[in-house]
């Protein structure tokens, strides 16, 4: 164990539009997405929460023949299926009640770019058999309108699950599978990527710095043992929060392990019961305990978790919690 603090490591770190890294397994990763952005095929990002997987999608869009034209990107998680239709697909006016204008929706608005569809693994049934007809015949209809559209657009998905299971349980088509996840991309947890906890870490110390006030300059070696050996559920956005808890509650040149959120420090929170406890259990009081922290803003709790507002109201659906 190292007993001095520690400054950056000389290892060499690679920026590949906004993804930090000093891992050889992402460097490859880099090869890949070089390769199939320059194609048509349908991506399929595939990783943990916060693991990179927005960034990937961006990536394959500024490498392609379409970077000039739009990216737009949608969580098809956090809409209802009507919503979601007509975000995707637009509606025309009086298709409902309240759809007083027509709207063109993201397939027509990404027409020559990519659209990144986000937790593709919940997008409702009747809404894939409408993708599916995008990505066959390149034709949509709006809601409530007569006439398809014809659009050119390039499809990059993600899922932090196997669709493989999904369609299993029958909540995702097969077809539809085999058509959006041409190239899948395995994005691996930060935890098993090799010394990208050291460089990510010094990336967002970096750009904690540059915003002026705390200059942070060496790690303090309790607190690079905490970093290097906490398992990363949130993965990067995950760490880039823990650095910005240092800023907030810590001074000095020096990171050191005080200044590390409670569950980096090997204690868990004030009010957590030390017996062990099921995982569910376990994640539905942490996340009982945000929300009642926040005042039930998901924003605020997503934050103090580590995950994104998405996966908080994904879980919070999963385990029930209103
Ligand atoms: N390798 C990286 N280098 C720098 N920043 C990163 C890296 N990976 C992720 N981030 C940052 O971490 C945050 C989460 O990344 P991103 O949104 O791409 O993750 P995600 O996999 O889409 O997460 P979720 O499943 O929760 O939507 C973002 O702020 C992003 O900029
Ligand atoms: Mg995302």
């Amino acid at each position: 164990m190292r007993k001095t603090p520690v400054g950056p490591p000389d290892r060499p770190v690679v920026n590949f539009y906004g993804i930090v890294t000093a891992s050889p397994e992402m460097m490859e990763l880099f090869e890949l997405v070089k390769k199939v952005a320059r194609t048509e095929a349908p991506v399929l990002v595939r990783g943990q929460t916060g693991a990179g997987k927005e960034l990937f999608a961006r990536a394959i869009h500024r490498l392609s023949g379409r970077a000039s034209g739009p990216f737009q990107a949608i969580n098809c998680a956090t809409l209802s299926a009507s919503m979601l239709a007509s975000e995707l697909f637009g509606h025309v006016k009086g298709a409902f009640t309240g759809a007083i204008r027509s709207r063109p929706g993201l397939f027509r608005l990404a027409d020559g770019g990519t659209i990144f569809l986000d937790e593709i693994a919940e997008m409702p049934l009747d809404i894939q058999a409408q993708l599916l007809r995008v990505l066959q015949d390149k034709t949509f209809t709006p809601l409530g309108g007569t006439e398809s559209i014809q659009v050119d657009v390039r499809i990059v998905s993600a899922t932090h699950r196997a669709l493989r299971s999904a369609v299993q349980a029958k909540a995702f088509r097969e077809d539809l599978m085999y058509r959006i996840r041409v190239v899948p991309i395995y994005l691996p947890a930060l935890a098993e990527r090799t010394h990208d906890v050291e460089a990510l870490t010094w990336h967002f110390i970096r750009e904690m710095n540059r915003r002026g006030g705390r200059q942070i300059e060496r790690i303090g070696p309790g607190a690079m043992e905490a970093l290097l050996e906490h398992p990363w559920p949130g993965n990067v956005r995950e760490l880039q929060n823990v650095i910005a808890y240092a800023y907030a509650v810590g001074e000095g040149h020096i990171l050191t392990c005080g200044e590390l959120p409670p569950e980096l420090r090997g204690e868990s929170p004030p009010d957590e019961l030390s017996r062990p406890v099921a995982v569910d259990d376990n994640e539905r009081r942490r996340i009982v305990e945000a929300l009642t922290w926040a005042n039930g803003k998901k924003g605020d709790a997503a934050e103090r978790l580590g995950m994104s507002r998405t996966t908080l109201w994904r879980k919070m659906r999963e385990l029930r919690i209103d």
